[in-house]
């Protein structure tokens, strides 16, 4: 064996092992999203088999904006969240071929579409379900905003925002991603969103047919089912809830956004993504 003069044995070791050259593969924890830091990697468990869970994908130039279903996420009305929404009627460990879930959960749960039928029903009964709300609606070019804080989206903040026309697609970032509303357990009513004066400005005065929010509902508290009424009736606005825009800059993008074509249904989860 070939001894490199004045180098020891254990050195000469690590030169040559593949030890040494250990691939540091790991992805960073995200620190802002609860209920991942204990399925990223950290560098303590590179040898164990983890998923990598992302925000962002594509070298930063897709943003998934949809919030991950957890059981402590915010759900309508609820103290304590949405809870456990998965059960497992077959189990690998139970001695089953297959894992296999099942979900129990309301429609209008985390990031999340609203058909017209859900507070029309006469639209209900005549099938306007999320089965036939308009992808391309759903998809295509749009802004993400951020609404001056502290208020409700009222007229005057509508007027104050100066959106042009011909802009089909906004997202409104709010108090409610500050406040990282979609992240805490218990539903809070304080959220803000749009005032019945606020939805029958955009109505009247935008051609804004895609509306995204950042808490439950896209009506604020208060207004609960006035301004729902207002951006439904024409069955043309489409409202998405819920999204998750932490971290993203304000600007135009490519939305993206896919419910499911669940017949009969008011509402769908939704898939919706940015991209740069
Ligand atoms: C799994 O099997 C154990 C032991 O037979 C049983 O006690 C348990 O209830 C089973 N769980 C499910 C979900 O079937
Ligand atoms: C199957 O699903 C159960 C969820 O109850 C999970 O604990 C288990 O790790 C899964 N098994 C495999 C082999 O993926
Ligand atoms: C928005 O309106 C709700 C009631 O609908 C209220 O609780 C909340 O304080 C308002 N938010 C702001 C910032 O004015």
């Amino acid at each position: 064996m070939v001894r490199a003069k004045g180098m020891t044995p254990f050195l000469l070791l690590l030169l040559i092992s593949p030890f040494s050259t250990t691939t540091a593969s790991n992805t960073a924890c995200p620190t802002n999203i609860p209920d991942t830091t204990d399925t990223c990697i950290s560098s303590s468990q590179e040898n164990k088999l983890v998923p990598i869970r992302r925000e962002v994908y594509g070298d930063g130039r897709i943003f998934d904006i949809t919030h991950r279903y957890t059981a402590n996420m915010p759900s309508f009305g609820s103290e304590n969240g949405l809870g456990q929404f998965l059960q497992f009627p077959e189990k690998i460990k139970n001695g089953s071929m297959v894992n296999v879930s099942e979900m129990k959960m309301v429609t209008h749960t985390g990031t999340h579409v609203d058909a017209p039928g859900h507070f029309y029903d006469h639209y209900f009964d005549a099938g306007f379900d999320v089965d036939t709300l308009d992808l391309e609606v759903l998809n295509g070019p749009g802004l993400l905003i951020d609404a001056p804080r502290g208020t409700n989206i009222t007229a005057e903040v509508m007027k104050s925002l100066n959106i042009p026309k011909g802009v089909r697609r906004v997202l409104f970032r709010t108090d409610n991603t500050d406040r990282r509303l979609m992240f805490k357990n218990q539903f809070d009513t304080s959220f803000v969103g749009f005032t019945q004066d606020g939805a029958k400005w955009l109505v009247e005065n935008t051609d804004i047919k895609l509306i995204g929010i950042d808490y439950l509902s896209v009506a604020a508290w208060s207004d609960l089912a006035s301004a729902h009424l207002v951006l439904l009736e024409s069955r043309e606005i489409i409202i998405v809830e819920s999204l998750k825009l932490d971290d993203i800059q304000p600007g135009i993008y490519s939305i993206h956004c896919l419910p499911l074509r669940l017949l009969g249904a008011e509402a769908s989860p939704i898939r919706c993504i940015l991209i740069k």
